[in-house]
């Protein structure tokens, strides 16, 4: 597994397995291919440079950081970095590719000088926030049906 910068054209890759990965998860997601696509585009706009993809012969999971974050949410009010999306797809699941992932993606925020890392995961999407949680991840705060985690850089 190789883990490298996401290009423009990696946005059908990003799409067919963000719909795999949130199946089960749908109230937490964009459900058709034409929000997904806006998305993907969103986050490129962002920080081109913070979306990874995770590559064994072809896509299998991605992670968008977003370093230009402003968070007035909680105790950290101030730039973070931001884990706007990771997704891994099912069969590819379970052996560390987020793990790894998630490391290349706070490793990039560090780099460009954030000492915070957050996120917002659904509150019944239980595996992510397990996830998370042993990923260094601490709850912080709720806003409707989503849970704001922090992590220090
Ligand atoms: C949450 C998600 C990204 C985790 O991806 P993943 O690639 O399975 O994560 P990892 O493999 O790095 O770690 C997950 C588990 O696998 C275990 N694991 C890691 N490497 C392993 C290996 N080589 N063999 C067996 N298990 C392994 C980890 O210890 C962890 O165990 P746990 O389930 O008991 O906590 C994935 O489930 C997903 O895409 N979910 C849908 C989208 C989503 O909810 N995204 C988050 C939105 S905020």
């Amino acid at each position: 597994m190789l883990i490298r910068k996401a290009k423009a054209d990696d946005i059908g890759s990003f799409v067919r397995i963000y719909q795999e990965a949130y199946r089960g998860l749908e109230e937490y997601a964009y459900r058709t291919r034409k929000e997904i696509r806006r998305y993907f585009k969103w986050l490129r706009k962002r920080n081109p440079d913070g979306i990874f993809v995770a590559v064994v012969e072809e896509p299998v999971g991605f992670i968008a950081c977003d370093t230009n974050w402003y968070s007035p949410f909680g105790e950290c009010q101030k730039k973070v970095g931001e884990i706007h999306e990771l997704f891994v797809y099912p069969e590819w699941q379970k052996k560390g590719i987020a793990t790894a992932l998630l490391s290349r993606a706070l490793a990039y925020a560090k780099e460009k000088g954030r000492n915070t890392a957050g996120l917002w995961v659904g509150e019944k999407n239980y595996r992510a926030r397990k996830f998370y949680e042993e990923n260094g991840f601490r709850e912080e705060g709720k806003l409707g049906r989503w849970i704001r985690m922090v992590k220090k850089l």
